[in-house]
């Protein structure tokens, strides 16, 4: 029997979300639009491991399943063009923003690398361009990037009932704090908070959107990230929630004003936590603070730190969960501290 979760079509892109992190939508079949006598649905298909009810919603048996052609693999578009010598060293991976796919091709592919995003596209008809990726740099965070093919490296990217308006050659989006920034989308309601590394809006726009909190102040200082900012706010329609302000978080942060202050930054994000406690309001908050850090380090390190500037302000530490949120680099996490502040 084939099995599917029929939803509502504002709830389609939150079961279908559940269903990939869940490992149990089923790729072979299409996701697909109905009409029934009480309304318009859409019927997310799944597998097995589904078990019997997500979310609000059974699972149930699906009538006439429709199927997706199966697509040819890289390797399979790419055969005859590269030789068997090139076709060990091509991409295993690659990540799709919008409509815009993004591929690291190792140096020993230079000279077929247009071929390779050639067979990219065939393999994605929906997608627009290609963009070569050499990873992220400087204290902008801004990303490596070559565009191959297409119209341009501008795309909407959707997640989570979120729209994120970026060129991808000017700012970054991390696929690996997905999970981070779902869970933001869930903190804040009725708070005023400070988002101190703002960026396109990786974590206020889906707290604004789905938490709705009194305020945030999203500080931003690289001008282009900025630009797309104010972009999202007004696509997300948040405008009344979100004050964007350009600048140096250390100087443009407020003082005793936030229930929460996000410190979305690695690197050197120890070094602006003061300003950030001083963000939060006397009587206290809720600090979330990001660090990469050594492995062997990630349960000390980050407590440490976040425990002396609290010292140094004369202000407590309950540290509530401390969250791996990916690896960063070999033998490196990306970590988030959760903490409280208080007097
Ligand atoms: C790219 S984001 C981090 C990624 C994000 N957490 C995600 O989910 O993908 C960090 C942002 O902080 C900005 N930034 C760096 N230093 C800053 C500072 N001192 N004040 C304000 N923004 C800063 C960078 O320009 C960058 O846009």
């Amino acid at each position: 029997m084939y099995r599917t979760i029929r939803v509502p079509p504002e709830k389609g892109e939150e079961i279908r979300e559940k269903a990939v992190a869940g490992n149990f939508l089923d790729p072979a079949r299409k996701i697909r639009k109905i009409q029934t006598s009480t309304g318009t649905f859409l019927e997310i298909p799944v597998t097995e491991a589904a078990g019997e009810i997500v979310g609000d919603f059974p699972v149930i048996k699906q009538e006439k399943p429709e199927f997706l052609e199966k697509t040819c693999s890289l390797k399979e578009y790419l055969s005859g063009t590269l030789t068997e010598a090139e076709m060990k060293h091509i991409p295993s991976g690659w990540h799709i923003l919008g409509d815009i796919i993004i591929v690291s091709i190792p140096e020993t592919l230079e000279s077929k690398k247009i071929q390779i995003a050639e067979a990219l596209l065939s393999m994605y008809p929906k997608c627009r361009s290609v963009v070569r990726d050499f990873g992220i740099e400087g204290k902008f965070r801004q990303p490596k990037r070559e565009l191959l093919l297409g119209s341009g490296a501008e795309t909407i990217h959707k997640e989570h009932g979120c729209f994120f308006k970026q060129d991808v050659t000017k700012v970054m989006y991390s696929k690996g704090n997905l999970e981070e920034r779902k869970r933001m989308s869930k903190l804040g309601q009725g708070e005023i908070v400070v988002d101190m590394f703002a960026g396109i809006g990786y974590f206020s726009i889906p707290m604004a959107v789905h938490a709705h909190p009194e305020k945030i102040i999203s500080i931003e200082i690289n001008p282009e990230s900025f630009a797309y900012l104010n972009e999202n706010i007004r696509l997300n329609q948040v405008e009344d929630i979100i004050t964007p302000i350009q600048g140096d978080c250390a100087e443009a942060a407020p003082e005793g004003e936030a229930d929460r202050v996000i410190m979305g930054y690695v690197g050197t994000t120890h070094h602006y936590l003061e300003p950030g406690i001083k963000a939060l309001k006397k009587s206290g908050g809720i600090l979330h603070y990001h660090e990469t850090v050594p492995e062997n380090l990630f349960r000390t390190r980050p407590e440490e730190r976040i425990k002396k500037a609290a010292r140094c302000l004369g202000k407590k530490v309950e540290v509530l969960a401390i969250r791996r949120i990916k690896k960063y680099s070999p033998g490196v996490l990306h970590v988030v501290v959760d903490a409280r502040i208080f007097e």
